[in-house]
């Protein structure tokens, strides 16, 4: 590691902080980019194949984006910790052109919703990439969920769709990391994120709500997804 100057001079927890911060994001950018490209055999037409492979280059773009900014700051390629990352937790794939509607509209928006926890980052070049990466990601929110509504409107029987939905339920709200963390804690104290984790599920499940009764699907049990979360969470539609 060869730190840069914005880096070098802060304290080792903050320096360690911002590096995971940068790690774990172009992970998610990256198996992003990877799922919806290998979605890409289940589009139906070429108005959505195009709509897709416009998704998959902006993921791709937003992970090199990352990637260019780690490795100008903490003077090392992040590409090997991505790869090691990659094959250490696999990415679930989507298999059918309703699953990766229903990916889109979910895990993409966990995504979303996460990154505006560091619009106001106190470290600058993180803050910045921030911004543009937001920017573009508001234009992906809208289509996935529109496309997985529609799909399940027509269905007569949710059984698939539901299980489907479940599975990208979690897959989003995993995005987030475990609520009330003492590293959250940290982050929080030195302006690096806004909020606890369990505050943005929270805001995450509120803006899901009307698409999902919409579509006619139901909660799962919240056990049932044996994840962490805050005592309020909204879980009735
Ligand atoms: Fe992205
Ligand atoms: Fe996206």
């Amino acid at each position: 590691m060869k730190l840069s100057e914005s880096l070098a001079s802060r304290d080792e927890r903050f320096t360690n902080t911002v590096i995971q911060m940068m790690r774990s994001q172009s992970y998610r950018e990256l198996v992003a980019a990877q799922m919806f490209g290998y979605g890409l055999q289940f589009v139906p037409d070429r108005k959505l194949l195009k709509f897709m492979a416009w998704h998959v280059q902006e993921e791709t773009t937003h992970y090199i984006d990352v990637a260019k900014l780690y490795e100008k700051h903490v003077g090392e390629s992040v590409e090997p910790w991505v790869h090691a990352r990659i094959a250490q937790k696999p990415m679930t794939f989507a298999e059918s052109w309703l699953e990766l509607a229903i990916a889109q509209w979910l895990y993409d928006r966990g995504g979303f919703w996460q990154l505006q926890e560091y619009e106001e980052c106190s470290w600058e070049p993180y803050q910045t990439i921030v911004e543009k990466i937001i920017k573009e990601e508001r234009g992906h929110q809208d289509l996935g969920q529109k496309y997985a509504v529609e799909l399940c409107k027509e269905l007569d029987d949710m059984t698939e769709a539901q299980g489907m939905f479940n599975k990208w339920l979690k897959q989003g709200l995993l995005s987030f990391g475990r609520p009330k963390t003492e590293g959250n804690e940290y982050a929080i104290s030195v302006g690096l994120k806004k909020r606890d984790s369990g505050e943005v599920m929270k805001d995450f499940m509120l803006d899901v709500f009307p698409a999902i009764r919409e579509a006619g699907l139901q909660l799962p049990p919240i056990e049932s997804l044996g994840m962490e979360f805050p005592d309020d969470i909204p879980w009735e539609l």
